[in-house]
């Protein structure tokens, strides 16, 4: 049996991303542990697909197609969920991608769409729960940043990094306007974690993964299922006194120098 503390049971959570990867993962935890979830997407069947396996559960479930990167859409979403469950105690900003390419050739107006989709997308969503969530007095967000936010990735993703950064800054910021009127908002920066764009790289370019694997400590990739923990634990009241967090979920990446090795290091043969 799970300490009490990590029941999110009679609770609403929002989950962008929630077709594939870990907004799926988190959206399935978030049900496991007893809340009825919303789930967005642009890819409805995915988003379906987890709403009919968290009903299978005896959860309420509800696959919403909504683009990030639409302001309109995610106000309208925000609606639907007023009408449909009347509260909102949880929100999991996970859904957003980069874009990839040299900094001196990069037009500006991709730059921009980048920020449409990670940084004013995910502001609009946190506006959205955060009016809801302090007029009820207590609610918890969770951001996605990325390691790549905190340090650079140093291969085309210029964009993406400084979106993230924003992001965590964004956290910053709202956790300590909002702590004390009840909500809290951190952000969680994995390192890389299998999902299927990776897969097909380490496909085409098997280098990839070794080059990967020699940031990581643990000595392996992520797999999305294991931000449950972690996302449970900020989503409940085991995190009650944990606001403005910037969680990484990375293996030990971000703990090591950049030249750091060690004995069984995956950078260090023989
Ligand atoms: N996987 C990693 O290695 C990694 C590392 C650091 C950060 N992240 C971040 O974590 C988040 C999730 O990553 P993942 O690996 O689980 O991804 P994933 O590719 O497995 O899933 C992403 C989901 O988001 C949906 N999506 C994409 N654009 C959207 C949009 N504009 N509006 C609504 N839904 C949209 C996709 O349809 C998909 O279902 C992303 O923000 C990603 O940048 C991932």
């Amino acid at each position: 049996m799970s300490h009490p503390l990590f029941s999110l049971a009679g609770k609403v959570a929002m989950v962008s991303g929630a077709a594939s990867g870990m907004g799926r993962q988190m959206s399935l935890g978030f049900a496991e542990a007893g809340a009825d979830v919303m789930l967005l997407d642009i890819n409805v069947a995915g988003a379906e697909k987890t709403a009919s396996e968290i009903k299978a559960l005896g959860r309420r479930a509800i696959a919403v197609n909504c683009n990030v990167s639409d302001i309109a859409q995610i106000r309208k979403t925000f609606e639907l969920l007023d009408r449909e469950f009347g509260r909102i105690d949880v929100l999991g900003n996970v859904a957003g991608e980069g874009k990839v390419g040299a900094p001196e050739d990069m037009p500006v107006e991709v730059v921009q769409e980048v920020f449409q989709n990670l940084v004013f997308g995910r502001f609009a969503m946190c506006q959205e729960a955060g009016r809801r969530m302090l007029k009820q007095g207590k609610g918890s967000i969770i951001n996605f940043g990325s390691i790549g936010g905190w340090n650079s990735l140093g291969r085309g993703h210029m964009p993406y990094g400084m979106s993230m950064a924003a992001v965590i800054h964004m956290t910053k910021e709202l956790s300590t306007q909002w702590a004390a009127r009840g909500v809290r908002v951190n952000c969680i920066l994995p390192a890389q974690v299998m999902n299927a764009g990776l897969a097909a790289r380490i496909e085409s370019t098997p280098e990839v993964l070794n080059t990967f694997i020699g940031g990581i400590p643990m000595h392996r990739l992520g797999q999305p299922e294991e931000i449950k923990g972690p996302a449970i634990f900020l989503a409940s009241d085991a995190s009650s006194f944990v606001t403005g967090m910037a969680l990484p979920m990375d293996g030990g990446n971000l703990a090591m120098n950049a030249g750091g090795t060690y004995p069984g290091s995956p950078r260090v043969s023989g």
